[in-house]
């Protein structure tokens, strides 16, 4: 299995308040900043790391790997999708002639009451996260996040010299929208993740719809939607609709699981999606085009699904309760299980196993993020972690 690997220099640098321009020259001469960052380079690069400071590479995965480090799906694409991707295969000698791409727009736009040019298609929503970090910021307008939450967008700010500023999430792991609204008067781009990745937790519509209307004069709120369907969160769409300085975004990586058939959708005012575009735009794979709207259509999928992993979640979460761990309540396919030691101990632990688990965010380093897999590979982590907790800690917090 051969993993693209942006190295350590992401956790080492990207992901540190430290950045400097000589930094990102080094990182560039290297070749690995530039790309659009996905949960699977975040997730990878943490693995890879054995403390030598030197090898940027990964080993091959055993055969028998668990992988519950990228919030990716055990499912994969449902099987109309999967029949759709093999049906449109004859006709990959063309391109998009049938427009594929905008049909899914078209669907998307049908079902959520907006007009088709609301809706941008996208190999993935990394892409359109990475570029709004480049379109909204720059050295005099800066970006606000949550701590922790997904470091894609603000690494992408940080290309362009842009200030990042991290507010703690609260005490109920939601987004302390009052001290985002202050945290960066000047600020381009406020970004909002939710369910929020890594903790899994939900901010109220009402909380992100306060945002909206307190926001930096001239900021953009960016609501990343990839969880929702896992939640009960409430979407900001409407807010869209209403042509609101808001962004958001939607995957088909998590539900739909379709993370390396690539399909993404940014939503909002056409002016600005023209800001994203023009960062560039590609032809979509008519693969993923067909497989999205089939998805779409399938409309028993998410309610499936989602029952799928809030059974094994919870499963997990009495589990971890009987044995008196301490976790962060997610509702979405991952949750942050408190190690009482660097998290990355355990990380390390679980790998000799071949169960991979990623990862731990500087705000909270005592904590893995465990993406929920089938009940089988919850089953193999739960003994694993047991045993490696059993183990005395190589250092405290
Ligand atoms: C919060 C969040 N946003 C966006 C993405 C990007 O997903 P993709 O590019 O696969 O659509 C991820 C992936 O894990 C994510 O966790």
């Amino acid at each position: 299995m051969t993993i693209r690997n942006p190295g350590k220099l992401i956790q080492n640098e990207m992901t540190s308040s430290v950045f400097s321009r000589r930094n990102f020259m080094k990182a560039v001469g290297a070749g690995s900043f530039l790309a659009v960052m996905t949960e699977h380079d975040f997730a990878w690069s943490q693995t890879a790391i054995d403390g030598s400071g030197e090898d940027l590479s990964i080993p091959s995965l055993p055969s028998n790997a668990v992988l519950l480090n990228a919030n990716e799906s055990p499912l994969g694409p449902s099987r109309a999708a999967r029949n759709a991707i093999a049906e449109i295969a004859a006709k990959g000698g063309r391109y998009d002639v049938d427009g594929e791409a905008a049909q899914l727009a078209q669907l998307f736009a049908k079902q959520n009451g907006l007009k088709p040019e609301y809706v941008s298609v996208y190999a993935g929503s990394s892409e359109p996260l990475h570029f709004a970090g480049l379109a909204f910021c720059s050295p005099a307008h800066g970006y606000v996040s949550a701590d922790p939450t997904f470091e894609a967008g603000s690494c992408a700010a940080r290309l362009v010299d842009a200030p990042v500023k991290m507010v703690r999430l609260r005490d109920d792991y939601s987004h302390d929208v009052k001290a985002m609204a202050s945290a960066d008067p000047k600020a381009g781009l406020v970004y909002v993740c939710n369910p929020n990745n890594p903790t899994g937790t939900v901010t109220s519509y009402e909380d992100i719809a306060w945002l909206l209307e307190n926001k930096p004069k001239g900021s953009v709120i960016l609501v990343d939607e990839a969880y929702i369907h896992l939640s009960d969160a409430r979407s900001m769409i409407d807010k869209v609709v209403a042509d609101k300085d808001v962004i958001v975004l939607r995957s088909f990586s998590k539900i739909y699981g379709m993370a390396g058939i690539r399909c993404g959708l940014a939503i909002a005012r056409p002016d600005l999606l023209a800001k994203l575009a023009a960062y560039g735009i590609n032809a979509m794979p008519i693969t993923s085009s067909a497989a999205g709207r089939v998805s779409l259509l399938d409309e028993n999928l998410v309610p499936r699904r989602k029952k799928f992993f809030a059974d094994i979640r919870q499963n997990l979460f009495d589990w971890l309760k009987a044995n008196q761990y301490g976790y962060v309540p997610s509702s979405t396919n991952c949750c942050m299980i408190d190690t009482k030691r660097p998290g990355q101990e355990i990380v390390q632990a679980l790998q000799e196993k071949s169960i991979y688990i990623g990862r731990v965010w500087p705000a909270m380093p005592t904590y893995v993020r465990v993406s929920i897999g089938t009940q089988g590979e919850m089953d193999l982590f739960k003994t694993a972690f047991h045993q490696a907790m059993q183990a005395k800690p190589k250092s405290l917090v």
